[in-house]
């Protein structure tokens, strides 16, 4: 018998046996591997000698045809069988309910912050951050805060230690220091994050956040400021037409300092913004002081802008008629799947606050 015939009947009454995947894996290995019986065999037609070469070739050609036929046929049976197998075992009880899966959501201060962002950075303002545990230098000295001015008192602030270097932070307009003190003038920012003070109660909590805005340029007057505040106004409420009103204030680190309250009115237990003749507060701003340019080597005479300081959660409260301000922080997971938002529906290009 021919050696190739006997290749040939050893491998076929191996592979018309029942195998399996690995089995079947083996055999073409065997035979078609780098060292395969057939390889091998193609490797060494260059040594036949010469009139039996075509014949020889001829017929390993044959039989790697009909061997490779075999196989893929063996590989569909293999498979077939897998899938019978898998189908007479595995019940899919196709009552049991699907799964479930939720879909987290974003916080209602998280999704203001987005869009008062979006809002000012459409009109030329870029995004500073500054750190929650300040020195009292940036966040009362230098922002023109007197010694013995109340907000400084253990009352109000929360010191990190005795001596009262450290703090965490009461606003966000330090800033507004941290900012001029490492640029050039002009500037055009905005700075969100979280701030503290000593207070909690329905409209107020130990942790809130503020949206800080500064504009530093060679001509700037309070008729910016206004138009600044109305154009972000309408926007963030989405109404035309919206009733502003600028009242005379006090801020060291202003003058004039204002504070902006706009008008509201309660309609079928719904809060309107823009109508009606009821007024409520919802920032604090004015003409930087010249003192606070000073501290920071930028020229009064030269340079001057307006500043303002927005709570934003209460912007949340407002937009989106939620009453009590500490459910925001106590991370009741269904306040949030209530009032939160879709996280695919942020309209902007910058995220939150880093965390
Ligand atoms: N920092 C003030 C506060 O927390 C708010 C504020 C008022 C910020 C006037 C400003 C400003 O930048 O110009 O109450």
């Amino acid at each position: 018998m021919s050696e190739i015939k006997k290749i040939k009947d050893q491998y076929f009454s191996q592979l018309n046996k029942s195998l399996d995947q690995n089995k079947l894996n083996e055999i073409k290995t065997e035979l078609f591997g780098k060292n395969g019986i057939i390889t091998i065999k193609f490797k060494q037609l260059g040594s036949v000698p010469e009139e039996k070469r075509k014949n020889y070739a001829s017929e390993i050609n044959l039989l790697k045809n009909e061997l490779q036929e075999l196989i893929l046929k063996k590989n569909e049976e293999i498979l077939n069988q897998e899938i019978n197998k898998k189908l007479k075992n595995d019940n899919i009880d196709i009552t049991l309910p699907g799964r479930t899966y939720y879909t987290g959501k974003i916080h209602p201060v998280s999704q203001v912050i987005d869009e008062v962002t979006s809002i000012f950075s459409e009109i030329g303002f870029s995004v500073e951050e500054g750190p929650d545990i300040e020195n009292e230098y940036y966040n009362f000295s230098a922002l023109n805060t007197p010694e013995n001015h109340p907000a400084r008192d253990m009352h109000d602030t929360f010191y990190i230690n005795h001596s009262k270097d450290l703090l965490l932070r009461t606003h966000t307009s330090p800033v507004q220091i941290r900012t001029m003190l490492k640029g050039k003038p002009p500037f055009k920012i905005i700075a969100p994050g979280r701030t503290y003070r000593h207070d909690s109660d329905q409209t107020h909590s130990p942790m809130f956040h503020q949206l800080e805005g500064l504009h530093i340029d060679k001509n700037i007057n309070m008729g910016h400021l206004k138009g600044c505040l109305y154009y972000f106004v309408k926007k963030f409420f989405e109404v035309d037409k919206v009733k502003i009103r600028f009242r005379p204030s006090h801020f060291p680190f202003t003058e004039p300092s204002a504070e902006v309250d706009i008008g509201y009115k309660i309609q079928d237990g719904k809060i309107k913004i823009g109508e009606g003749d009821k007024w409520l507060e919802i920032l604090g701003c004015g003409m930087v002081h010249p003192n606070v340019l000073k501290n920071v080597k930028v020229n009064p005479k030269k340079y001057q802008g307006y500043a303002f300081g927005v709570g934003i959660d209460r912007l949340a409260m407002l937009k989106y008629g939620i009453n009590d301000l500490r459910a925001f922080f106590e991370s009741d997971i269904r306040w949030l799947e209530f009032h939160g938002f879709d996280p695919l529906d942020i309209p902007t290009n910058y995220r939150g606050l880093s965390r």
